[in-house]
């Protein structure tokens, strides 16, 4: 209770050393920077420097210890913590801490105690002459860290705490989070490095990114983690693995994050060596029950399995002709007595699919799957569901499936992880998408039934339910690759905590926590992240016809074609005529029969179903006009041209920014913004390019397949250079590009343009393999130069020159005349021949 003085000195000097630290991200929006605004500080003058938590727990040390960093860092002065009953008097100054039980044993009568939900806290501050206190009392040891959470969070956002105790608690149980993390340290569609938690088929030794990651988690009230990709490892639930997993799930318990496991439904066999995994089989029900009672000899607080089965070449019960449910209630069983539970994924679905029958239909599958099987579940099985009935798509409608399962608890799954949203090169804040579709109101049974409220379990009055998102941080140090998208991350964790929370509230707060307070900091990300969703959508795909991304590959760059024409179901049916999946129940697949009445009906109509999900309900002419009064076709190439025009401001808006925070954040944020904007023109050219090629009908503004300002690298003066036919054809100018030969090569023009200031930009391929050497000379005087060195996705080498790699450069303005000798110098890399597409002279 007592510090010394030079101890308290070392507190404090500790804390001010951390605010100095450079701004490399591996915080987060846990920066506690400290506030040196002398009228922002009074706010906080009456804040006891003597933390009292009750309790003794290890997620009690985490949230005391949590409060002292973070307020000594903040405020400037050292505060102290101590732990257990009987440090405290109730007329001492302190920040309390502690949940219903300690308070009980402690001094307060029973009958005055609040009640509380579970995980739930109520926060406050009273000033009572001299003494002043403020209480996170919680229901339990998770509430006390979500709540000293919260009280940072206020503080770091320079907002009062309350005066009048305000109580907080989780909208629904399951707040998980689900990495793809394989054993050998890959994480599948991971874009920020390799696995913190394995390598080399084993847990890392070192734990410490795994625990700062579960604090983070804790810190926006999420409370389970999935740690191993749900294309599980068949290994994964051998001895020798489980008692690694257990030292995972050691760090992260002080967080209140239980631990999961994804397991694939073959492992009796697999691992157990039994000679089936029929579910049925008792053999196999009492391999699941010793299997599932060693896991929690080993890991007390194993939070369950989460299970894909039956789906993209994953085993599963229909091997044995038996049901989702039948295979989900074995497990569920044998978690039952351990209160673990099953998230059984609803993402099931034949990925071989016949493209030429037009009654196919890949959205189907998760209703056609689980829906008859409403009210089989064991009560400790729910249901994990993507949120819409396809795979993460820019826009989706939401999935029926929500609505059809009215007795089985049911989670929905967002994605974190950027993979058909650009993949944390893009900047694109998620949470408006996600509350799109957590309100979207299914009105089942003719009533309202909005989702959120159907996986809090409140329409259908089930006991549990909840969040799941797959967000594959990694070893890069700011967890995500770009410090932007970890507002996706936080977002999250907040939308679960309270799914009525709005997007701008949440952003505005991310924003200050992770950049500081200065309102024009404030301002400008809050507007770059709110409106990103639909610019990138925007240049994209809109009308609701699916990203449009390489579907078969690695879903970055524009693939518009190769949706089609394969087993995996993402088609638009594009032909000369006409565009979209014909779901109606009228003369298409019947999907739209999924949904509640009355929303069956807005999407079958024409007249009715919104302009965003058309191409995904419907089959019409390009030239079908649309509720804004435009043609399809015309509308799409104007979205592509708006979206990038929009994504073209990014790195001026950011640049505003410049001075007002660091410098290491800066200029990572301004390259990714940078490299977006270029990428935009990428997707814009080739989409349009695609569908003016299938449709045969020109752009009504003359811009699709005319660029007057552009050079193409073929047909400039080449040495060593040659040209190269680019796949698909549409991520190149003209198809076509030029590669390197020799060890130095150049390609020269002369110059037609009026004279005046332009900026010059150079359309190259940016492989992950080699970093070229690139430089641009204006009458022999260098006037730029730039390496071809990003580690773009894919995050395997890949010599393809595609929209995937096409990557742009842009000089500032420089002054030019007619007759002026531009040229392009390049130096290969390793296996990068300094690829070049064309050079863009702008205004
Ligand atoms: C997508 C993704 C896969 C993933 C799958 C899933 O299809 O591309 O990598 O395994 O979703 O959610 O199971």
């Amino acid at each position: 209770m007592h510090l010394s003085r030079t101890f308290q000195g070392v507190l404090l000097a500790a804390a001010i050393a951390a605010s100095a630290r450079a701004e490399d991200g591996h915080e987060a929006w846990l920066r506690y920077a400290p506030i040196t605004d002398p009228t922002i500080l009074a706010q906080y003058r009456n804040l006891p420097t003597q933390i009292a938590v009750l309790g003794d727990t290890p997620t009690e040390h985490a949230a005391g210890t949590e409060l002292q960093r973070g307020l000594t860092q903040m405020l400037g002065r050292p505060f102290t913590v101590t732990y257990g009953l009987g440090q405290i008097l109730t007329s001492s100054n302190a920040i309390l801490v502690g949940d219903l039980e300690s308070l009980d044993k402690m001094y307060v009568k029973k009958q005055k105690l609040p009640k509380l939900k579970p995980e739930s806290y109520m926060l406050g501050t009273r000033n009572n002459g001299a003494v002043s206190q403020t209480g996170i009392i919680a229901a339990d040891p998770h509430g006390e860290l979500y709540g000293a959470f919260r009280l940072l969070e206020l503080v770091a956002a320079n907002k009062p705490i309350p005066t009048t105790p305000v109580t907080e608690s989780p909208s629904a149980p399951i707040r998980w989070v689900d990495q793809w993390d394989n054993l050998d340290g890959s994480v599948e569609r991971g874009y920020a490095g390799r696995s913190i938690f394995f390598d080399a088929g084993h847990v890392r030794p070192d734990l410490a990114r795994a625990s700062d990651y579960a604090r983070l988690l804790a810190s926006i009230g999420l409370n389970g983690l999935t740690v191993n990709n749900v294309n599980s490892d068949l290994t994964t639930l051998e001895p020798d693995k489980l008692k690694e997993f257990a030292l995972l799930a050691e760090a992260l318990r002080p967080w209140g994050i239980g631990m999961s496991l994804s397991v694939d439904l073959s492992s009796p066999q697999v691992v157990g060596h039994l000679s089936t995994f029929d579910p049925l089989d008792p053999t196999v029900i009492a391999w699941w029950q010793k299997k599932t009672d060693e896991i929690y000899t080993l890991i007390p607080d194993f939070a369950g399995f989460v299970v894909k089965a039956d789906s993209e070449g994953r085993a599963g019960p229909s091997q044995y002709h038996r049901t989702p449910a039948e295979a989900a209630n074995v497990l569920a069983r044998a978690l039952a007595p351990h209160h673990g539970v099953v998230l059984y994924r609803g993402f099931v679905y034949n990925h071989h699919l016949d493209f030429h029958d037009l009654k196919a239909d890949r959205a189907r599958a998760g209703f056609d799957n689980f829906a008859s099987l409403d009210g089989t579940f064991e009560p400790n099985v729910i249901i994990q569901v993507k949120h819409g009935p396809i795979d993460f798509q820019v826009r989706e409608p939401v999935s029926p499936l929500f609505a059809a399962l009215q007795h089985t608890p049911q989670a929905i799954e967002l994605q974190t992880t950027q993979e058909y949203t650009g993949q944390q090169r893009h900047m694109v804040f998620l949470v408006p998408m996600w509350k799109t579709a957590l309100d979207t109101d299914l009105r089942a049974n003719g009533r309202g039934t909005p989702v959120k409220e159907i996986v809090e379990g409140k329409s259908f009055h089930q006991p549990t339910g909840g969040f799941v998102s797959v967000v594959n941080v990694g070893l890069d140090t700011n967890w995500l690759h770009s410090p932007l998208a970890l507002a996706n991350l936080y977002g999250y964790g907040k939308l679960a905590w309270n799914p009525d929370a709005t997007s701008e509230q949440i952003i505005d707060t991310w924003t200050r926590l992770t950049f500081g307070n200065d309102p024009e900091v404030v301002s400008t990300i809050n507007e770059l992240q709110l409106n990103s969703w639909h610019t990138y959508e925007q240049y994209t795909g809109n009308l609701g016809i699916g990203t449009l991304t390489d579907i078969i590959g690695i879903h970055f760059g524009p693939g518009v074609g190769s949706a089609e024409n394969n087993g995996w179901g993402q088609w638009f049916r594009a032909d000369p005529k006409g565009v979209g999946m014909d779901r109606t129940v009228a003369t298409g697949t019947g999907y739209i029969a999924q949904y509640p009445k009355e929303l069956a009906a807005t999407y079958e109509s024409l007249a009715t179903c919104p302009d965003d999900l058309l191409l995904f309900m419907h089959h019409v002419p390009y030239t079908h006009i649309l509720h804004i009064n435009k043609t399809v076709i015309q509308d799409l190439y104007d979205e592509h041209y708006a979206g990038a025009a929009t994504a073209a401001t990014y790195p001026m808006l950011w640049q505003k920014l410049h001075g007002h925070i660091d410098n290491q954040r800066f200029d990572q944020v301004k390259a990714l913004l940078t490299y977006q904007a270029g990428h935009a023109i990428v997707w814009r050219d080739a989409v349009n390019d695609w569908f003016a090629t299938m449709s045969n009908i020109p752009d009504a503004q003359g811009r699709v397949g005319h660029h007057p300002d552009r050079i193409e690298a073929e047909s400039m003066t080449p040495t060593g250079y040659e040209p190269i036919d680019v796949t698909p054809i549409e991520t190149a100018s003209g198809g076509e590009a030029t590669v390197c030969k020799q060890a130095l090569c150049t390609l020269t023009t002369t110059l037609k343009e009026p004279a005046g200031n332009y900026t010059i930009a150079v359309q190259y391929f940016d492989l992950r393999t080699g970093a070229s050497k690139y430089e641009l000379l204006l009458n022999n005087d260098p006037i730029a130069d730039w390496t071809a060195d990003a580690t773009l996705p894919p995050a395997v080498v890949d010599l393809h020159l595609d929209g995937h790699t096409s990557t742009r450069y842009t000089t500032p303005a420089i002054t030019l005349k007619p007759g002026d000798i531009l040229t392009l110098r390049a130096t290969p890399g390793a296996n990068e021949p300094a690829p070049v597409d064309y050079i863009s002279i702008q205004r």
